[in-house]
């Protein structure tokens, strides 16, 4: 098993916070990914989960692509090495500015959200004398059984083409100088644990390819999106997810025609087991009802808790007394900054070492500098 071991004597000389990755675990997950996705599908690793340039760089080394959502993450994806014809660009709101960007870099595909995107992507293609190869991003209505705040692909959000658009959308872009059509794209939502909205996807897929095939509209590939969860309850358990139940999902229902390509965009089933968020315990204090205990890492370093309501699992590095339980919180002057609420870890002192686990993804890229604190540093299991 992959599991982590957190290599303390060497924390004791580093600052904290701090994130920590393991990168033998980021190696098997990568292998793992491969090796389901083998025959199938091209994985564009989802840039926004994680953009620490050597995570970049490894996955790059790895052969993956990219999935990108600005401008700076383009830059960021082609100096860590990922082959810009490998970089797909998404978004509900690209600037002139990262348009012209991922023109000149030459990216592999635009996935537009809307006509007026089309129009603007087209104008500024023909003005720089390059032609922008797009995919429609389509609104496919499934539900993903996710948390509110991370489902994209229902009818009310503000992401993607109705479907009833797609063929006009695609016959604009025919009729545009600057941009030639290249596909469908979809991303239903994130933190998805289980294969049934994964199959809904594929066989709206199927059925909008049929649509496609009836207009005579040649597509060239599908592109997925990104979704597939990991297990945040019992991350030692499951530290490489389930890439081979995602893959055959599509493989079973998703009908390709002969000439396609696959697509998908992974992020969060990446590298969010192989990350840590490592703090230091500032004071536990003890008051009539709880016993507090307040860490030096807070909703600046990791806001996924205070954001979504989500649970980290956490350990005590540097314990072995006996389970108590703790409000763990962090310093910030916020309410939300809580990461558990009687939660149980071994007795806990000032000084001791509390890892937040699963936090490889949406964790360091999520950092703020509120209350003027500084950006988390990083630090890696093979450089230590
Ligand atoms: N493709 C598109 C178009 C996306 O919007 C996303 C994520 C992905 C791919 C990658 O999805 P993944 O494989 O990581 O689920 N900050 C939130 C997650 C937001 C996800 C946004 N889009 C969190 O911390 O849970």
């Amino acid at each position: 098993m992959n599991t982590i071991k957190f290599p303390i004597e060497k924390f004791q000389r580093l600052d904290t916070p701090f994130y920590y990755y393991d990168t033998a675990l980021l190696d098997a997950t990568l292998d793992a990914a491969k090796a389901a996705a083998e025959g199938l599908a091209r994985i564009h690793y989802a840039v926004k989960a994680c953009a620490n340039p050597k995570i970049l760089g490894r996955i790059a080394r790895a052969g993956f692509g990219a999935d990108c959502v600005s401008g700076g993450e383009i830059t960021a994806a082609i100096k860590a090495g990922f082959a810009p014809a490998d970089i797909v660009f998404a978004g509900v709101g690209k600037s002139d500015r990262e348009i012209r960007t991922a023109l000149e870099a030459g990216i592999g595909c635009f996935n537009v959200e809307s006509r007026p995107e089309l129009e603007n992507i087209g104008r500024i293609a023909v003005e720089m004398g390059r032609t922008a190869r797009v995919a429609f991003r389509i609104n496919p209505d499934v539900d993903a059984h996710t948390h509110a705040k991370i489902t994209t692909g229902k009818a009310e959000n503000k992401f993607g083409i109705a479907m009833d658009d797609m063929v006009q959308a695609i016959r604009t872009a025919e009729s545009l100088e600057g941009v030639e059509y290249e596909g469908l794209h979809f991303h239903i939502g994130s933190q998805i644990l289980e294969t049934a909205p994964f199959e809904q996807l594929a066989l709206r897929i199927n059925e909008l390819q049929d649509r496609l095939e009836a207009e005579g509209i040649r597509t060239a590939s599908i592109n997925v999106g990104g979704g597939l969860g990991i297990d945040y309850d019992a991350p030692d358990e499951h530290p490489v997810p389930d890439f081979q139940a995602y893959f055959d999902t599509f493989r079973r229902t998703l009908r390709l025609r002969p000439h396609q390509a696959l697509h998908c965009e992974l992020g969060r089933s990446i590298t969010g087991q192989c990350g840590s968020l490592i703090a230091r315990v500032l004071y536990v204090k003890q008051t009539a009802t709880k016993q507090f205990a307040i860490l030096d890492a807070g909703m600046t370093e990791l806001v996924r808790p205070a954001m979504y309501g989500s649970l980290h699992a956490m350990q005590n590095l540097t314990s072995d007394r006996p389970a108590e339980t703790y409000d763990i919180v962090g310093p910030v002057c916020e309410s939300s900054d809580v990461f558990g609420k009687n939660y149980p870890l071994a007795g806990t002192v000032r000084g001791d070492f509390v890892a937040l686990r699963s936090a490889g993804a949406y964790g360091e890229a999520m950092a703020s500098c509120y209350n003027c604190r500084p950006l988390p540093q990083a630090c890696f299991s093979d450089e230590l």
